[in-house]
């Protein structure tokens, strides 16, 4: 008895995998090692290199393994990129979840928790964001996203899969020191590795209107984010019925300048962060409730922005050692 985690050597899919193992579930990982790493797996844990488009792969591995649930957490998640790559976005989130779902359906397992993103909302002009605040996705990638959600709750009124889909604001941090988010585009790893090369970390816009001028966000660490997924695949086996999506935001905002200067005081590096222009597209402040979550998912910020900026750094540096 396991759960498959899709993309289970990627940054969060990897933190999944050993919260499902502290939990004493048995996982198997699929993935393509796209933008994830073998190394993230532990040996223990059973690996299947290929992709989630292979649907004879997937029927295989549903045959091999005493598969009873499904953590789809593989997909293409450069928003940025999206918009150059969307017949690329669609393929790998909405055929690569569509596959899935088939896959799951011939071999007859019935229960799927599916990493969908804050990029549904796209950009809310309100203060919180619930789960319904209308979707207005502004990205192939926030689209592909929403269309998942939207293949689960289909899949369900079809075949009465169980399913959650759990939508992720901005998730950094570390859960150990082997596992870091290595994305060329995401806030930390930027800052990080700006200070690592003996660059200035930059910062794109200081005339947004919130209290600093830089943009507001909602950062959730990755092992928080591991628990729930804990929490929603026990609820689902045990029957019990979920709201078709959650945030897994904060409620509170954090501005990236202070983030930077939790990032100096936490590496000891003094710098001042150049300021760059805006970015195109980027929203003045997305902060989110995870009220539902907290009632259904024992979600709870069990770590502070202080924790989120020093687990990371500590992984990022660890992994600049052992580079070289
Ligand atoms: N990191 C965030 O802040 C964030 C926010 C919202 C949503 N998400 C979503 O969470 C999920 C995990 O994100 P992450 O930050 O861990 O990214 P990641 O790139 O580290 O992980 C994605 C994993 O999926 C694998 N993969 C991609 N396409 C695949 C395919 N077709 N078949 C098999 N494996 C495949 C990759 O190799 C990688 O290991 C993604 O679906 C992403 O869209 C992430």
């Amino acid at each position: 008895m396991a759960w498959l985690v899709t993309g289970g050597a990627g940054y969060i899919g990897s933190h999944v995998v050993r919260a499902f193992g502290a939990a004493g579930i048995d996982t198997v990982v699929i993935d393509d090692l796209s933008s994830g790493h073998e190394s993230f797996v532990a040996p223990q844990t059973a690996f299947v290199r290929g992709t989630i488009l292979d649907g004879a792969l997937l029927a295989d591995v549903f045959a091999q393994h005493s598969i009873t649930g499904v953590m789809h957490i593989a997909g293409f998640k450069y928003a940025g990129v999206s918009v150059q790559r969307p017949l690329h976005t669609y393929e790998q989130n909405v055929t690569g979840t569509a596959t899935l779902l088939g896959a799951m359906e011939q071999a007859g397992v019935d229960t799927i928790v599916f990493s969908s993103s804050a990029a549904v909302y796209g950009t809310p002009d309100v203060q919180l964001v619930t789960e319904d605040t209308p979707k207005n996705p502004q990205s192939p990638y926030g689209e592909s996203k929403l269309i998942g959600e939207w293949l689960l709750r289909d899949q369900g009124v079809a075949k009465g899969i169980k399913h959650t889909s759990l939508r992720y604001f901005n998730v950094v941090g570390s859960g150990d020191d082997d596992l870091y988010d290595t994305s060329p585009h995401n806030l930390f790893p930027l800052v990080f590795d700006a200070l690592l090369a003996g660059r200035t970390p930059r910062i794109n816009g200081d005339d947004y209107p919130t209290p600093d001028g830089t943009c507001v966000r909602d950062y959730v660490h990755v092992a928080d984010l591991a628990h729930s997924h804990v929490a929603a695949a026990r609820r689902l086996e045990a029957g019990d019925r979920l709201e078709p999506a959650y945030n897994l935001g904060s409620g509170d905002g954090v501005s990236v300048r202070e983030i930077m200067t939790t990032v100096a005081e936490v590496t000891g590096i003094d710098f001042t962060p150049e300021i760059a222009p805006r970015r195109p597209g980027d929203p003045a402040r997305i902060v989110a409730s995870g009220e539902l979550a907290a009632r259904d998912l024992e979600w709870e910020m069990r770590h502070s922005l202080a924790d989120m900026v020093s687990s990371a750094w500590r992984a990022r540096e660890a992994a600049a050692t052992s580079a070289g």
